[in-house]
């Protein structure tokens, strides 16, 4: 039997860990795990946090039973409706059917829709109030982070904000649950990936959200994902992050993504990498899109301002692999970043001219001449990339 672990004196974590799905949202790769976490605060009210996963309510709603201590359930506040957290609560409502559910109308919408509840359901709209007794809940609309329901629960005494999927990261917590726990470092690259990878089209509503919180303080970041952030140069560090990252700001480096099938494509990304490193540029990523999980790539794209894709032509189009990249990036409304391409082609070149119409459709800035090259590598391919990669160094410097 797991056990409820007590936070602080009447904060709760309930959450649990999935060592077992390969992909989340059947999308992206999970080779650290995800946590689904819900949370507890022990009241003259009781009021639980979001649920989990449905396959793991057995362990979850023990865990609650056991929280409560014999104490009803008052209420569940319902900060994020995707099923990764709303999963158990057709189950929770049987075991609770008198729990009021507590959301706002789109949520209550999404309820009926996914559960067939409409009973017993407390719509409230945002800057509305909740006293459990000690503890008083605000709650904050914040819709399309990440859905459109979305919202966050700000605990005005304890200073404690449950803020759904926001300042989440890929990765089980093993062992500590706040970062005083545990080495925090290893969640920030979790922390980009799940934002490019779930958040990341949703740039303006996180900037939104942001601005809404600014003003109030907060001493815990309780999430739907990962761990619990207390200590202060933390919060500001995840904050800070999703700031950037909302912005599309990129940090100096270069992201190469490209295709080859037979090792030429390949040749022009590494004599770019190269001559990148020669003109100091430290932060030189290079991703094979047919071996690297689009998730890592979109992580590092989200990363880095530089960004350069190469690829083959293909039955007289883009590489099907570099196509697919392309499709992430656009439905992101991935912005600010510098742009280079470079492809090839053995008798009729296409790949270079549809890289061309994705740079326009993106508006990104497109630095530097574009290089196609004709079967293989020679002297005249080989200088276009070296002047390429100059001109991504120069640009990219100028922002220093
Ligand atoms: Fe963790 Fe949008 O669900």
């Amino acid at each position: 039997m797991l056990k409820p672990i007590q936070i602080k004196e009447d904060l709760f974590y309930l959450g649990v860990n999935d060592r077992t799905k390969e992909l989340f949202e059947s999308l992206w790769p999970l080779p650290e795990g995800v946590s689904y976490n819900s949370y507890l605060i022990r009241d003259e009210k009781n009021a639980l946090f979001d649920t989990v996963d449905i396959c793991y309510s057995d362990v979850f709603l023990k865990k609650l039973e056991i929280a409560l201590d014999g104490k009803p359930l008052d209420y569940l506040i319902i900060n994020h409706m995707e099923p990764d957290h709303s999963g158990s609560l057709a189950l929770l409502r049987t075991k609770y059917p008198d729990v009021q559910i507590v959301g706002n109308k789109r949520t209550a919408d999404m309820v009926q829709g996914f559960f067939d509840i409409k009973d017993g359901v407390k719509v409230i709209e945002d800057g509305d109030q909740l006293s459990l007794g000690k503890h008083n809940l605000v709650f904050y609309l914040t819709p399309m982070v990440h859905w459109p329901e979305t919202m966050m629960t700000y605990e005005t005494s304890d200073k404690i904000i449950f803020s759904g999927d926001a300042f989440g990261t890929f990765g089980t917590i093993d062992g500590g649950i706040t970062d005083t726990q545990l080495r925090p470092e290893r969640f920030y690259d979790e922390m980009v990936r799940y934002y490019s990878n779930v958040v990341g089209k949703f740039g303006s509503p996180v900037q939104k959200a942001l601005e809404k919180l600014s003003s109030l303080e907060i001493k815990y970041i309780c999430s739907t994902h990962g761990p619990i952030w207390t200590i202060p140069e933390q919060i500001n560090k995840v904050v800070s992050l999703y700031d950037k990252l909302s912005r599309y700001q990129g940090d100096e480096g270069v992201v190469i993504a490209y295709g080859s099938m037979y090792g030429n494509t390949e040749q022009m990304a590494e004599t770019i990498a190269h001559e990148l490193a020669v003109q100091g540029i430290k932060d030189v990523i290079i991703h094979n899109v047919s071996k690297s999980s689009h998730s890592y790539i979109l992580r590092d794209i989200f990363k880095y301002k530089g960004l350069i894709v190469g690829s083959p032509t293909y039955n007289n189009k883009l590489f099907p692999n570099v196509e697919y990249l392309l499709s992430k990036v656009e439905s992101r409304d991935m912005k600010n970043r510098c742009f280079g391409y470079f492809g090839s082609f053995t008798w009729a070149g296409a790949a270079v001219k549809r890289l061309a119409q994705f740079a326009e459709d993106s508006k990104f800035e497109v630095v530097g001449t574009p290089v196609e090259m004709k079967q293989s590598m020679h002297e005249d391919t080989y200088n276009a990339c070296i002047e390429l990669a100059k001109a991504m160094a120069d640009r990219l410097k100028q922002d220093r």
